[in-house]
């Protein structure tokens, strides 16, 4: 038995922000970043929608990149205290990720995060609310999964919950909002989508439902990320790759992913590369390692994308959206030297193996592996 779960309702194209004028309730609650969505005007704009709706409406701004524990009580508090029947995140992962799990601690109020660690642990949700997604990148796809990861600065723990109930009711996925992205966050967060596609589609725990969602991701990324790059304003391009990452979010909720996220935590966690670029680099890499394993679905890909090899071609497509083949190119950017890569090639290998995405990877591999990898994706071969 495998189950495919994904929100019930998602609005996609332009002008799809304005279904939520169609919510029926009392209170709306927007739970947003630190500001960029507010400078926008995208702010306004939903909370304009939701009062056409007859909602009453409060702001939560001010979720930070890894959202924090202290945020997350912050924002039940305020919750408690308001009584909304809709909960409306808007922006990228974090946000998304800190608004559900106001929500778990809204609606249980007495839960513990040591609590709904283990996997659907979490409670029955939608006693008191239900949520609403709107994201701005096209990449994370929070709007779609089951995940959030929140951060205990304090202890300096992070919590990677995954349930069932925390995938939103409603995604809207309005091509209007990811077309205000800078360049490089375009760039990155596009190569974020081809690998969760790809690695939700040679996932081990892959399936029919989940693969027909990655191979369709995989040929948008492949076709509109150059042009939503190099022309931002070119909002039928944005589509295309706004829902290329919603339906690879669909495929990765369901069929997990790969070692390139396995490499990617934990270069990030080390060194702070960031994660949409770490995965571009190293994706290359890690599909050479799998090609064998998972040849006949990598042939797949090739033979829809009428392609040579994958790998050559990822690379390709990395430098057209300016991202060079190898971490040791960038290094200097993210203040890098050779000595702080080979101090944390110490714990790395070890780390990434332990990751859970490691498990689904169609090539099972050794620390040894692992540590190969990082060194080719690190010098470059
Ligand atoms: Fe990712």
């Amino acid at each position: 038995m495998t189950t495919f779960a994904i929100p019930r309702t998602v609005h996609h194209g332009k002008n799809s922000l304005k279904e939520l004028e169609n919510l029926e309730g009392n209170k709306a609650i927007i739970v947003t970043d630190e500001g960029t969505m507010s400078k926008l005007g995208f702010v306004d704009k939903v909370r304009k929608h939701l009062k056409n709706a007859g909602l009453e409406v409060k702001v939560f701004e001010g979720v930070e990149p890894d959202p924090s524990v202290k945020t997350v009580k912050e924002g039940k508090d305020i919750m408690l205290d308001f009584g909304p029947d809709w909960i409306i995140a808007l922006g990228g992962g974090s946000p998304m990720d800190g608004a559900k799990v106001m929500w778990s601690f809204y609606e249980h109020p007495d839960l513990k995060f040591e609590d709904i660690i283990e996997v659907n642990s979490m409670p029955k949700l939608r006693n008191k609310a239900r949520f609403v997604a709107i994201p701005s990148t096209s990449g994370t796809a929070s709007e779609i999964t089951a995940f959030a990861v929140i951060t205990d600065r304090e202890k300096k723990i992070k919590y990677p919950l995954v349930s069932g109930e925390i995938i939103p009711d409603i995604a809207i996925v309005d091509p209007e909002i990811p077309s205000t992205m800078p360049k490089h966050i375009t760039a990155n967060t596009g190569m974020d989508v081809l690998t969760h596609a790809v690695e939700a589609y040679i996932s081990t725990a892959a399936t029919d439902y989940t693969d027909a969602l990655a191979l369709k991701a995989i040929d948008s990324v492949f076709e509109y990320l150059p042009t939503a790059y190099e022309n931002g304003d070119d909002l039928a391009a944005r589509e295309k790759m706004h829902d290329a990452s919603t339906m690879a979010g669909m495929a990765f909720s369901n069929a997990s992913l790969g070692i390139v996220h396995s490499l990617a935590h934990k270069i990030g966690g080390e060194l702070h590369f960031t994660h949409g670029l770490s995965n571009a680099i190293l994706l290359p890499y890690v599909i050479e390692f799998n090609y064998e394993a998972a040849e006949d679905k990598l042939q797949k890909i090739q033979d829809t994308l009428g392609i040579g090899c994958l790998a050559e071609e990822v690379h390709k497509l990395n430098n057209k959206v300016g991202i060079p083949d190898n971490f040791q190119a960038i290094a200097d950017k993210f203040d890098v030297t050779d000595e702080m890569f080979e101090d944390a090639l110490s714990r790395m290998p070890e780390n990434s193996h332990k990751d859970p995405c490691t498990l689904t990877n169609p090539n099972e591999p050794t620390v040894e592996d692992m540590k190969v990898l990082y060194e080719k994706a690190y010098y470059g071969k």
